[in-house]
């Protein structure tokens, strides 16, 4: 089995990734989300894997296949991914999220399709939990890492993500930049922790997904 893995940087560790978008539904055929491709988040399983760790994708819907020697489980709404993440959070090293949450929820779920009505309607909305904050919160808690796709003020929003999230890590991501974000191959991101930052130049997710893997593996064996 030795020949599976490029190197030993995260060797025995226990990795779990959240990836792609959720889907918040409104009634039986219709549902709030966004347009998260997971590319990234399954990038980042397969560099895992690669680096050693036993690995598992808690997925939103996407239409990728699943990566060799990857636990995948896959879920729908914020509140499914929340309870997958908080079952697997205590017992793994590396907690790393991927998944573009919906932010909101539509308060009710109709039974029944929902009927059009006069010119104009309105949503009501609930606040998901977030998946990162709560996991971070845990005790014992693994090495947390999120991500903050931003259009305006990148660094100093991530930033505020990371000391508000109580996170180990955070990967920075200008999603305004031309040709890169969501449905893009490549990306272009930087990396911040709580004493440093690296910026990594723009390159395909797969390349960008090794060098982040290294990154945590490097700052996830230091004392806390
Ligand atoms: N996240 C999460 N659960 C949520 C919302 C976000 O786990 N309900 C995670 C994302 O996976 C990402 C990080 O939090 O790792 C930052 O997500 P982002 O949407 O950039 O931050 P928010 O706190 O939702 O702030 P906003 O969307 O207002 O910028
Ligand atoms: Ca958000």
């Amino acid at each position: 089995a030795a020949a599976l893995f490029a190197n030993t940087a995260l060797a025995g560790k226990r990795v779990v990734i959240t990836a792609g978008p959720t889907r918040e539904a409104l009634d039986p055929v219709r549902y709030l989300s966004n347009h998260s491709s997971g590319k990234m988040g399954y990038a980042l399983a397969r560099a895992a894997v690669e680096a050693g760790a036993r690995t598992t994708l808690v997925s939103g819907p996407v239409g990728l296949a699943t990566p060799e020697h990857v636990e995948r489980v896959d879920v729908i709404s914020a509140r499914d991914m929340l309870a997958a993440c908080q079952e697997r959070s205590a017992s793994c090293d590396i907690f790393i999220a991927c998944a573009a949450v919906a932010d909101y929820r539509p308060a009710e779920i109709q039974d029944q399709k929902i009927k059009k009505g006069g010119e104009h309607s309105s949503l009501a909305l609930v606040r998901n939990p977030d998946i990162v904050a709560a996991v971070a919160a845990g005790s014992p808690r693994p090495f947390t890492v999120g991500f903050a796709a931003e259009t305006r003020d990148v660094l100093n929003y991530a930033r505020d993500k990371l000391a508000r999230k109580n996170l180990d890590m955070i990967v920075a991501n200008d999603v305004a930049a031309e040709g890169l974000g969501f449905a893009s191959d490549e990306n272009e991101v930087t990396v911040i922790w709580r004493e440093g930052e690296q910026a990594l130049a723009r390159a395909g997710k797969q390349t960008l997904a090794r060098q982040i893997i290294q990154l945590i593996a490097t700052h996830a064996g230091q004392p806390q």
